[in-house]
């Protein structure tokens, strides 16, 4: 074999032996370091909410420490903003991210996504008996209504979409948008379902009223890194076997549906 042959062998080699190592190194690295590293933003319940002690809970927690159990490792719940939790699985920070996330064609060009594990859509909040009839953005969108939205989410892509002559007020998280509602600052906030739902039950008799039923459809993921297969399909066959057993079902209706984690939310 002639020399300069050898040589490229060695390097096609070498190559194809750094990029397996890149492809498998997620699932390798969460198992040498005996910790599952989730990402989520702790501020959206009933997905992800953080205790007064700094300690999060909600669905994501149960999906996250179910997950990290089934592989045998200890979860680590990382905290950060919404906005931030995509870039930071990006550049390998986290493992993955298990944040009431909507699968969009958008984000799913940069990372990979496992699920429904939910549906949602985008619903809305407002004191207005008018606007609680609201088919569409359509019936609301008139000059002098105000409109309040956490930037940076599906619901904020979907009023740019959908608004023409009423006032969009970029909010930065939840809780500020709805605090505008409750101040009678905004008229109608607009949230995925899942949040508004628990937004009428925590606040119970302060007039808030909603919609029927929600104005489109979102489906709720989880988002991996596109570089590690194994990892891809460990999570969608975790994800399967929770949905075909009733455990996804009764995670649902603890945190969608009873509330009571409502109380034990405000003793902590
Ligand atoms: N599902 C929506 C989205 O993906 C909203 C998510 C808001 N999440 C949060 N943790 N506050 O944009």
């Amino acid at each position: 074999m002639s020399k300069i042959y050898t040589t490229l062998l060695i390097f096609i080699f070498t190559l194809s032996a750094s990029i397996n190592s890149n492809a498998q190194d997620i699932l390798t690295k969460i198992l040498e370091r005996g910790e599952l590293r989730v990402g989520m933003s702790g501020d959206q319940p009933p997905f992800s909410m953080t205790a007064n002690d700094g300690s999060m809970f909600g669905l994501d927690v149960d999906m996250a420490n179910g997950l990290a159990e089934n592989i045998g490792v200890k979860a680590k719940l990382v905290r950060m903003k919404f906005k931030d939790l995509i870039p930071a699985l990006e550049k390998g920070e986290i493992d993955m991210v298990i944040s009431g996330v909507t699968m969009t064609i958008e984000r799913n060009k940069r990372v990979a996504f496992i699920g429904p594990y939910l549906i949602s859509g985008n619903s809305v909040v407002t004191k207005s008996e008018e606007y609680a009839k609201a088919e569409s953005l359509g019936d609301v969108d008139k000059a002098g209504v105000k409109i309040t939205v956490m930037q940076g989410t599906t619901s904020e892509e979907f009023l740019n979409a959908n608004i023409e002559n009423a006032t969009i007020l970029r909010s930065p998280t939840n809780k500020t948008a709805l605090k505008l509602i409750s101040d009678g600052k905004a008229d109608i906030m607009v949230a995925g379902y899942p949040t508004i739902a628990v937004a009428l039950l925590e606040q119970q008799g302060e007039g808030l009223l909603t919609i029927e039923k929600p104005m489109d459809y979102e489906p709720i993921g989880i988002a991996v890194a596109p570089s590690d297969p194994l990892l891809l399909n460990l999570v969608s066959n975790y994800l399967n076997a929770l949905r075909r057993s009733d455990i996804l079902d009764l995670l649902k209706v603890k945190w969608f549906e009873e509330g009571s984690w409502i109380l034990d939310a405000e003793a902590k």
